[in-house]
C-alpha cells in the first residue's frame, strides 16, 4: 500500500514537465508547436534561450533524481527500498513520457533518465553522463548521444550495481527512450538528423 503511495508520488513529480513550464515562464512557444515538437531541453535550445533549455535540463533531470531518492529512503524505512527504489525510477520516467498535467504528451525521457541514474548511484550517473558527451562532442547529434547512452545504461547497472529488478527497470527505461526516440532514428537512418542544434524561427 505504501509503495503504491511512493510509486504514485513518483508518477505525480515526474508529470511536471519542466520543458512547457519554463516556455511559459520566459514567455515562449509551446516546445510540442515548434522544432522537433519535444518537450525537453535540446527542442528548448531551438528557441535559442540556452536559459531556458538551461532550466528545462535542470528540471528534468532533478525530478528523476528526486523522486528515486525519496521512494529509496522511505522505502528503506518500510522494508522495501530495492521495490520502491525501481518502481519509482519507472514510475517518474513514465510521468515525463506521459504528464498528467499536460495531455499526457510529455518528453523522450533523455534528461530524467539521467537524473534517476545519478540517483541509483552517483558513478552510474556519471557513466552515462560522459559516454553522452563523448558521443555529442564527436557527432553533434543530440539524439545519437541520447540511445547511446540509453544502450549503455542497462549494462551499466547490470555491472555496478546487478539484481533482476535494477536491469529490468533499466531495460524498459531504455526501450521506451528508443520507442519515444524512433522518428530520430528513422532520420539517423537516412542521415537526415541534424548535426547541430539550430536554433528554429518561433515566431509564429
Ligand atoms: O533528449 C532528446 C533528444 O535526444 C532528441 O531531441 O528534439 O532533437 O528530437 P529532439
Amino acid at each position: 500500500m505504501f509503495i503504491s503511495f511512493l510509486i504514485v508520488l513518483a508518477y505525480l513529480i515526474g508529470s511536471l514537465s519542466f520543458a512547457v513550464i519554463v516556455s511559459r515562464l520566459f514567455g515562449l512557444p509551446d516546445p510540442r508547436k515548434h522544432g522537433s515538437g519535444n518537450p525537453g531541453a535540446t527542442n528548448m535550445l531551438r528557441t535559442g534561450r540556452k536559459s531556458a533549455a538551461a532550466l528545462t535540463l535542470i528540471g528534468d533531470m532533478s525530478k528523476g533524481w528526486l523522486a528515486v531518492y525519496l521512494a529509496r529512503y522511505f522505502g528503506a524505512q518500510h522494508g522495501v527500498e530495492i521495490t520502491a527504489t525501481y518502481g519509482a525510477a519507472v514510475a517518474v520516467f513514465l510521468g515525463h513520457l506521459y504528464p498528467i498535467f499536460f495531455g499526457f504528451k510529455g518528453g523522450k525521457g533523455v534528461a530524467t533518465a539521467l537524473g534517476i541514474l545519478f540517483a541509483i548511484s552517483p558513478w552510474l550517473g556519471l557513466a552515462a553522463l560522459a559516454s553522452w558527451l563523448i558521443v555529442f562532442a564527436l557527432t553533434r547529434i543530440s539524439s545519437l548521444a541520447a540511445l547511446t547512452a540509453a544502450t549503455l545504461a542497462p549494462i551499466l547497472v547490470s555491472y555496478l550495481i546487478g539484481g533482476t529488478l535494477p536491469v529490468a527497470a533499466l531495460c524498459i527505461i531504455s526501450a521506451l527512450i528508443f520507442w519515444r526516440h524512433r522518428t530520430n532514428i528513422h532520420r539517423l537512418l537516412a542521415g537526415e538528423e541534424g548535426r547541430v542544434v539550430k536554433p528554429v524561427d518561433t515566431s509564429s
